[in-house]
């Protein structure tokens, strides 16, 4: 543990903006050889002695794991907290579970619902803060998506990516990557259910909303998806299988897309619904490496904003 107490201005990862678009590329190259370090089982301690805090106000199964396991991994220790057990969620205010959590930590995770929360903790750490998905972004999942594009098919610049589903947290970090990684993102959602402006105003030179899922996913070279409903709008559910009902990514779709293109799914996923067990389910899908490379990823993450 460092002595925080005397520190300013720490380094946050709240959005994918926050990120130089030449850190991202290094940051992918540094998860890539950490795979190959830890599959060939070579010890790679960078992070001993240092400790993260995982604050989680949702559930979690992918990145508790990724985030804790990677810790350890890099001689690090993780905490896990929830809501039902700090005092943060008996009411403690932001500011001061930031203000104490900084002084004895190395690192933040959060995961919460509301953004300006995520950006008011921030302000008060003394130690580097992660956003692990709020209602608005989610880019540690770009990371990994972002990884796994180019691991399977080299540089995503210049290709066409197609997002079929809702304009959510999922899609807003796509449209960051967007402009960052330099693709065309083809956003295919129901009318009233389209990304936040503050997002897609200033990436229209990379995105542009085109309702029909059939026209969007025309030679695409990557086809992503997401649940119909995100945590916390589980009482919208029925009201949304019926607005997204023409919105499944399934063999039809896939046809339109490019012959090699990938499909990528955040997981969890509800099939039957925004995807068709069919596609998640083939045996090249690569959804599975896109779940692992959370954790390769998000190791560069933590090397970067820690040493
Ligand atoms: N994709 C993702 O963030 O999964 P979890 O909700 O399981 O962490
Ligand atoms: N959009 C989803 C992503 C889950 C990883 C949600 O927020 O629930």
């Amino acid at each position: 543990m460092t002595d925080n107490s005397a520190k300013r201005q720490p380094r946050h990862f709240l959005s994918l903006l926050d990120l130089t678009t030449e850190e991202l590329h290094r940051l992918l190259q540094r998860a890539s050889e950490l795979k190959q370090l830890l599959r060939s089982g070579e010890p790679h301690e960078s992070l001993r002695g240092r400790t993260l805090a995982m604050v989680f106000e949702k559930s979690s199964t992918r990145t508790r794991i990724s985030f804790e396991a990677g810790m350890a991994q890099l001689g690090g220790h993780a905490i896990f907290l929830s809501p039902r057990d700090t005092q943060l969620g008996r009411g403690e205010p932001i500011e001061d579970s930031a203000r104490v959590m900084s002084r004895m930590v190395d690192c933040i995770m959060v995961r919460t619902y509301h953004q300006k929360d995520l950006e008011l903790f921030a302000e008060n750490s003394l130690v580097p803060v992660i956003n692990a998905l709020t209602d608005l972004l989610h880019p540690c999942q770009l990371l990994a998506d972002m990884q796994t594009y180019i691991e399977h098919r080299g540089d995503i610049a210049g290709k066409t990516v197609t997002w079929v589903g809702d304009g959510n947290n999922m899609c807003h970090s796509y449209i960051n990557a967007a402009r960052q990684f330099d693709f065309k993102l083809n956003i295919a959602c129901p009318q009233g259910y389209e990304p936040e402006n503050q997002i897609l105003s200033p990436a229209t030179d990379h995105c542009q909303i085109i309702h029909d899922p059939m026209e969007a996913a025309q030679n695409a070279d990557l086809v992503v998806t997401d649940v119909w409903a995100s945590m916390g709008q589980e009482d919208e559910q029925t009201k949304r299988e019926l607005a997204f009902a023409n919105y499944q990514v399934n063999d039809e779709l896939m046809q339109q897309a490019d012959k090699d293109a990938l499909f990528m799914h955040c997981l969890p996923a509800h099939r039957g619904e925004e995807v068709a067990a069919s596609v998640i389910d083939r045996p090249d899908s690569v959804v599975w490496d896109e779940a692992e490379n959370r954790i390769h990823s998000q190791k560069a993450l933590l090397e970067l904003l820690l040493l």
